[in-house]
């Protein structure tokens, strides 16, 4: 039921009309007359609120900004919330409040299209990032402007909030900034309310609506499948929408995944021009609108997917949406991924300023067809070739179904006896004593049909109970919106921690999408089954919030039948991810160049394997641009090659801090040109490695006739350059003693003389003191 019915005149006399500014950056007045529950909702705990400015204006005009950038919201003449402008800052942040607000058409049949966060089913005739069914059946949402304030949270991380409420029913909306100053990134997501005395649904409860001034946008957005990962697509925005969605359930990045690039006027460059880099922080169906309007501004709505997902919120309930999460550079894409990756290393990726072990991995070594000798053979050669690590894959478990292929056995846990007779304790012992640590694969959230957990619980299972079931990979999804489901999967990776201590390393898979979305679960629990793709990512997100506070520190991959979950919103669990099942080194070069707009190279794993027969040197280059690993038999190896991989793990190990850690700088663009050239240089500048690979095979003359122009360097230092990982019996064309001024690197630049018979080259750029 509303609970109070007044004209937008009296609303916004009520809650406006007392304000005295233009510029409320900070918190501002609440409502003079609230009923009570919403007094209640709209209490926050404020570390550090700063202080508010009275004026006499009717005007709210809020800036959201960080070192470089800032998003202006501001109150139009009904008191509707909208984005007045986005881009750089101003200089002077009183003069956000003189913007022209020419989006705020006040003639009475202009659509507004710059709401912050268009709600449905009254004044506004577009896209809506919001749409609810009240308890009396009514569909109307109107958002009006209450407060805002922001706390700061610490000297680098505020919070802005705005509370909106509808002036009839008792339903509010408060959206969050989250804004990070010196990485220019900004988390954005809301909190829905119901204040009701009954269950609201919500059609539609988008992350973020934004709104961005210009003529012309290109959207580069990413499509792909199993093997074939992140292929970018770069379109003209023209008017009406472009929907980029997944309704996987599961495996949500496969086809499309959220991450995508705005830029404004012409398509997106590396150094130049407007860019806006963002991805919805959720490991499920999303849905992103990219609308160009009559204005030629552009709408981006952000959020979970409303397809199939009505979800209802009790009375007193709240809901918050996923983070969306966006930089805004002007100097092209490279900045902006830097802006994303100084900010996932500091604040999102676990333990992104630590360190990653390389490693060794049985699957493509084996598949599932070892036992534990062959293992402790593999143990040995992780020694002799110098990793930290061996990782056990796939093929460990369960008896009464063996894992001995990918038709059978996920869900029963126990090692395959016949295959381990002394089970994982006696490999963790023997890998210790070869002297490598010891992980394990786990793909715990599937189900087999052939499984013993698939006879016994059936009703743990998604499925349509009278339909016939449609496999992925031969196998199902457990539903993890059930909170026993939920203990099953955390048991799994406990009783492992539990049973073997020093375990070291998780590899997470994650193989089938969700089909037949039906939860016995909800369906007993008398919930809409709409909230299936919903609690299901909720389900995942608690077990391994609950994994994460009892072992904080483990490093897991985040796999998904190669690269399809990939996303922010796991990353907060997983040190890293897994690219692709890919692993040829040329397809590897253009999907890692890509993945590195988003995700920073520390993240990115990178196996050694024989997928590809190019030379061991080429494929262990481009696995040193991330976090580099093997997926080969060592005792394979001719003498060469092994002792090319020695050196190329120490080498490895002395250029790691940089691809960890420093700034990535891309100079020569695959698809452009016959080869690809990227960079890492650290932070004081001293230092950097470039690495260097030939991409086309087809005859040239020539294939880096000129230079490549360094960047990330400090122009007036004096650097040698060395090149490393020579394969043994060759010798470099490279001069390690010629001296260089880092002006003349990055102005003239030196030639890595790739070609057909130097295929990938990589080169050590170090100061002279
Ligand atoms: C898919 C992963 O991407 C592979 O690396 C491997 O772990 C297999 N699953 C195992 O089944």
């Amino acid at each position: 039921m509303p609970t109070k019915k007044m004209t937008d005149k009296e609303w916004f006399h009520q809650h406006l009309s007392d304000r005295s500014t233009k510029l409320i950056p900070y918190k501002s007045a609440t409502p003079k007359k609230f009923n009570s529950s919403t007094v209640a909702w709209s209490t926050l705990l404020l570390l550090f609120v700063t202080t508010s400015i009275s004026f006499a204006q009717t005007t709210v005009t809020i800036p959201v900004e960080t070192e470089k950038n800032a998003m202006v919201l501001q109150t139009d003449h009904e008191g509707r919330l909208g984005v007045i402008y986005f881009g750089s800052k101003l200089a002077n942040t009183t003069e956000y409040a003189g913007i022209p607000s020419q989006y705020n058409l006040k003639s009475d049949n202009a659509p507004t299209y710059n709401s912050c966060y268009t709600p449905a089913g009254t004044w506004n005739l577009i896209e809506p990032a919001v749409q609810i069914t009240h308890a009396d059946g009514n569909m109307s949402l109107d958002l009006k402007y209450v407060s805002s304030e922001t706390k700061k949270i610490d000297a680098n991380v505020n919070l802005t909030s705005v509370l909106l409420k509808d002036p009839l029913y008792a339903n509010e909306v408060t959206l969050y900034y989250k804004t990070y100053y010196k990485e220019n990134v900004v988390e954005q997501w809301s909190v829905i309310k119901n204040g009701e005395k009954k269950a609201i649904h919500m059609q539609k409860y988008a992350s973020a609506n934004l709104y961005l001034m210009g003529n012309d946008f290109y959207l580069t957005h990413y499509n792909g499948t199993w093997g074939n990962e992140m292929k970018p697509e770069e379109d003209h925005l023209s008017h009406g929408i472009k929907s980029i969605d997944s309704k996987l359930g599961t495996r949500a990045n496969l086809l499309e995944p959220s991450a995508f690039m705005v830029s404004f006027d012409k398509p997106a460059t590396e150094d130049e021009g407007k860019v806006l880099l963002g991805q919805l922080a959720w490991s499920g169906n999303f849905k992103l609108d990219f609308e160009v309007d009559n204005y030629n501004n552009l709408r981006v709505i952000a959020g979970i997917n409303p397809y199939a997902s009505e979800y209802q919120l009790a009375a007193g309930q709240e809901f918050t949406t996923p983070g969306f999460i966006y930089t805004f550079s002007n100097n092209g894409k490279g900045e902006a991924s830097r802006n994303l990756h100084h900010w996932a290393t500091k604040y999102r990726l676990l333990d992104g300023e630590g360190s990653r072990l390389t490693l060794l991995n049985n699957w493509e070594a084996t598949y599932f067809d070892f036992d534990e000798n062959k293992l402790v053979g593999l143990f040995k050669g992780a020694k002799k070739l110098g990793v930290d690590m061996f990782l056990l894959d796939d093929g460990w478990f369960a008896n009464k179904y063996p894992r001995n292929g990918d038709t059978a056995g996920l869900g029963d846990w126990q090692e395959n006896k016949k295959k381990l007779p002394h089970g994982i304790g006696y490999l963790v012992k023997e890998a210790t004593a070869a002297g490598v640590k010891f992980g394990i694969w786990v793909e715990p959230e599937m189900v087999s049909p052939k499984s013993e957990l698939y006879e016994k619980h059936k009703d743990w299972v998604i499925r349509e109970i009278d339909r016939p079931e449609k496999y992925y990979r031969h196998q199902l999804v457990l539903d993890l919106s059930n909170p026993t489901v939920q203990n099953f999967v955390y048991g799994v990776l406990d009783t492992l921690f539990t049973k073997n201590p020093t375990l070291a390393f998780i590899k997470w898979d994650c193989n089938a999408v969700i089909y037949n979305a039906h939860s016995a679960y909800l369906q007993k629990a008398g919930l809409p089954q709409s909230q299936l793709y919903v609690d299901y990512v909720k389900g995942l997100y608690k077990v391994l919030d609950r994994l994460r506070a009892k072992y904080p520190t483990v490093p897991m991959m985040l796999c998904s039948g190669g690269g399809g979950r990939v996303d922010y919103g796991a990353l907060q669990f997983f040190t890293e991810y897994w690219p692709s099942d890919n692993t040829d080194p040329v397809e590897r070069i253009f999907m890692q160049w890509e993945y590195s707009y988003f995700y920073p190279a520390i993240a990115s794993c990178n196996h050694i394997t024989d997928w590809s027969k190019l030379p061991l040197k080429f494929r262990t280059d481009v696995a040193m641009m991330g976090k580099m690993g093997y997926d080969i038999v060592v005792d394979k190896l001719n003498e060469k090659d092994l002792q090319f991989s020695q050196q190329a793990v120490t080498n490895y190990r002395s250029i790691s801090d940089l691809v960890w850690h420093g700034d990535l700088y891309r100079l020569v663009n695959p698809n452009k040109n016959p080869i690809a050239s990227l960079m890492f240089s650290n932070t004081d500048k001293s230092r950097a490695i470039v690495f260097n690979y030939l991409v086309n095979t087809r005859f040239m003359p020539s294939a880096t006739p000129l230079p490549v122009q360094l960047k990330g360097l400090d122009a007036a230092k004096k650097y040698t350059v060395k090149e490393i990982n020579v394969y043994p019996g060759t010798s470099s064309s490279i001069q390690p003693s010629t001296v260089y001024s880092g002006n003349f690197l990055m102005t003239v630049g030196i030639n890595p003389d790739v070609h057909l018979g130097r295929a990938s080259v990589l080169l050590e750029v170090n100061e002279v003191k």
